[in-house]
């Protein structure tokens, strides 16, 4: 598994959805319509409510996409990791922001504003077959969250995060494959919803079990195979 470090920013960019579908030269030219925005650790991009007027391309570094309740409690939605999009939503359902984006790590993002969308959708359609593409596979991945919440334990929901997470952010070393979150304790409770006591005794049966070794804000998974089918 390739390292995000081994990808160039110009690779990385040229992954997310709205650039696969385009030749060197209509790339190079969105790219030139997007803006650099940095977000530094803990600092918040937009609220939930927010107006929003942009997407978002990660370049590098993690944000989380989280919602609050009225009480004050946190749930995220997701974590994004370099070559993914966000902020899309309220383009094309016209309406406030539905998350809060945050920066878990320092993070470099490009922007694009709504408008230039809605024009190279318009020039390009491939770039619409990719973006409903992405909407689709969140919506499955929505369904998904939603059934394990009610037919998954709380282990299985960790496992299952953890995998997820090993999949998009894991680098295989030789002891194993060693996840950098990047998430405390409490956000990682937040991504499986459930409280951090219940998530910190899943997560040490694992290690008991020796299926995972605990790093602070990262995971080193041992036995991939037991701990993908506690997940499953
Ligand atoms: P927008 O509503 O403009 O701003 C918040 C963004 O979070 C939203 O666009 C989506 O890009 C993203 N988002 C919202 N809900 C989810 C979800 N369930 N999974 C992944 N991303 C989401």
């Amino acid at each position: 598994m390739a390292s995000p470090k081994d990808y160039s920013d110009e690779e990385v960019v040229r992954s997310a959805p709205l650039f696969s579908a385009l030749d060197d030269a209509a790339s190079a030219s969105l790219r030139q319509s997007m803006e650099p925005v940095k977000v530094g650790k803990g600092n918040t991009l937009f609220k939930v409510g927010d107006i929003g007027d942009r997407l978002f391309v990660v370049v590098s570094g993690k944000l989380k996409l989280g919602t609050t309740s009225i009480d004050g409690r946190e749930n995220l939605l997701t974590i994004l990791g370099p070559g993914e999009m966000f902020g899309e939503l309220s383009l094309f359902d016209p309406g406030p922001r539905t998350a809060t984006a945050t920066a878990v790590t320092d993070a470099k993002l490009m922007a694009l504003s709504h408008d230039k969308v809605i024009g190279w959708v318009t020039e390009h359609p491939n770039v619409s077959l990719q973006l409903l593409g992405r909407l689709a596979q969140r919506l499955r991945r929505s369904n998904e969250v939603l059934a394990d919440l009610v037919f998954s334990d709380v282990p299985g929901r960790v496992a299952k995060a953890i995998m997820d997470l090993g999949t998009r952010f894991g680098v295989q070393k030789d002891d194993g494959l060693h996840v950098n979150h990047d998430l405390t304790q409490e956000e990682l409770a937040q991504l499986v919803g459930a409280s951090r006591e219940t998530v910190n005794k899943a997560l040490a049966d694992f290690a008991g079990r020796g299926w995972v070794r605990l790093e602070p804000r990262a995971v080193v998974v041992i036995d991939q195979e037991r701990l993908s089918k506690r997940g499953r």
